[in-house]
């Protein structure tokens, strides 16, 4: 084996192997570089695990002690960036017992007694998810309270709700500002749902099948936090359904900030002239002096692409792997590291654009002032006057094509029927139709009225769940 041998340390399996790793090996398989960012978790991870350990009479009090020494130290190091890495260190689990054991000696090589880095990384990421699915949580809170804060100020403010991208009857701002609001509020519900799954510790289950040695999972998982542990060891180690979850359910956030996303991109144009972002939200061109570009909607809508991407990549990783622990479940980790952080970038850009836009009423209630807009209401006058919709439909589509082909203005076609006339003439100007959305969740002022309330009570509730969900 002519390859340059790249340990200057040893590796974790030397005693079975004559030769060290390829370099080439090394730099193909390591995860260092991105399981870095799980040092507290791994921390954590092994303090609870030396505290197994003496709690079960493995370890000395002395020898608990020096390695709980050592890994506060590396703690330390790892906080103000002294930590020195060398070329071995695989990944984070490899760094940190590789110094706890250069600080703390004999002791240290006891560290990773009855433990594999399958049962170690799973309960690392599993710890990381934790504490950064709830961040993202608190941070959906607090643009649905955006949206709330916006809506209870749009006041009576209306403009078309639309169907099939056409203009089909108004709708209060504050409904359509609440539409989004309400999916986000699911949006937390999948994230707290998912954490129950996640919240189970797989310490213990070694590389896959448990250990001779008298260790106590349960006692582990206590000191972690975790509110379970694993119930079979090759599932602990196998299984990344969990990861899978939380995927989805950051992937769904980021296909709801596109979709909010995207209307911004639509309002602000000049052709819908509904909304003006703020200069601080916006970009310009570096051609053109007179462009202002919604490039934090744009890059929401083209983000979830990625998203997507991370959790149908990771499917496919997972696809087809026999228990239990794979090296493939290495993969678990980039996907879900960029969706938490695009998710949480997206969300804090998302709400400042959404904090700041001015809306543009007047366009807004002229787009939505159609005649047209009324022509449902027309027959529902006539439905409520004993017409069959069906025909009452008919009536009102025939003087709406009239009206287009230019026979007059759809008013003056309505007083000049006669199942219709003045009185349902008046249903046909301007602000009246959202007037009459009045039945419970519907787009009016009564109904939203009542929105307003339940959806400040479900964000109480909510974000009461995700506080006591600080797990
Ligand atoms: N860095 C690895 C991971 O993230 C650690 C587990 C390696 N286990 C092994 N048996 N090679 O999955």
């Amino acid at each position: 084996m002519s390859a340059e041998q790249a340990n200057t340390g040893k590796a974790l399996w030397h005693g079975r192997f004559e030769g060290g790793p390829a370099a080439e090996l090394m730099a193909y398989t390591e995860s260092l570089s991105f399981d870095k960012r799980l040092w507290p978790d791994d921390i954590a991870g092994s303090v609870a695990h030396v505290q197994g350990l003496a709690h079960v009479g493995i370890l000395t009090e002395a020898e608990r002690d020096s390695v709980l020494a050592a890994l506060e130290r590396v703690a330390q190091e790892m906080g103000d960036g002294s930590f020195a890495f060398v070329e071995s260190d695989e990944d984070i689990h490899t760094a940190v017992e590789r110094r706890v054991t250069e600080l703390a000696g004999p002791a240290g090589a006891k560290l990773h007694t009855g433990r594999s880095r399958n049962d170690q990384s799973a309960t690392d990421v599993r710890r990381w998810m934790k504490r950064e699915l709830v961040r993202i949580a608190e941070r959906i809170l607090v643009l649905q309270d955006v949206l709330l804060q916006r809506a209870e100020a749009a006041g009576g403010t209306y403009l078309p709700g639309y169907t099939h991208m056409q203009r089909a009857q108004p709708v209060l701002l504050a409904h359509h500002l609440l539409a989004h609001g309400w999916a986000l509020g699911r949006d937390v519900e999948r994230i707290l749902d998912a954490l129950e799954r996640i919240d189970v510790s797989p310490l213990g289950a070694g590389a896959l099948a448990g250990s001779s040695l008298p260790l106590d999972p349960d006692f582990t998982a206590a000191q972690l936090g975790f509110a379970a542990r694993f119930e079979n060891s090759l599932d602990a180690v196998g299984s990344r359904d969990h990861v899978a979850e939380a995927l989805f359910a950051l992937t769904m956030v980021g296909i709801n900030l596109s979709r909010l996303g995207e209307e911004f991109v639509l309002w602000t144009t000049e052709e819908f002239g509904f909304a003006k972002l703020d200069d601080g939200y916006a970009t310009g061109s570096s051609m053109l002096p007179q462009k202002k570009n919604p490039d934090i909607a744009e890059l929401a809508r083209g983000k979830s692409g990625r998203l997507i991407g991370n959790l149908t990549g990771f499917l496919a990783t997972m696809k087809g792997l026999p228990l239990s622990y794979n090296r493939d479940y290495q993969e678990d980790k980039e996907p879900l590291f960029d969706a938490v952080d695009q998710i949480s970038l997206a969300l804090g850009a998302i709400t400042g654009m959404v904090a700041t836009t001015t809306w543009m009423p007047e366009r807004m209630q002229a787009a939505a002032d159609s005649e047209t807009g009324s022509a449902t209401d027309l027959a529902e006058w006539l439905v409520q006057r004993g017409m069959p919709f069906r025909d009452a439909h008919a009536v009102v589509g025939t003087l709406v094509r009239r009206h287009l082909a230019g026979e007059g203005t759809l008013r003056d076609l309505v007083v000049a029927d006669p199942a219709l006339g003045a009185e349902a003439a008046a249903l046909v100007a301007p602000g009246v139709s959202v007037q009459r959305r009045t039945t419970p969740g519907g787009a009016g002022p009564k109904p939203v009225a009542v929105q307003l309330v339940r959806f400040r009570e479900r964000l109480t509730v909510l974000r009461a769940a995700v506080a006591a969900d600080v797990r």
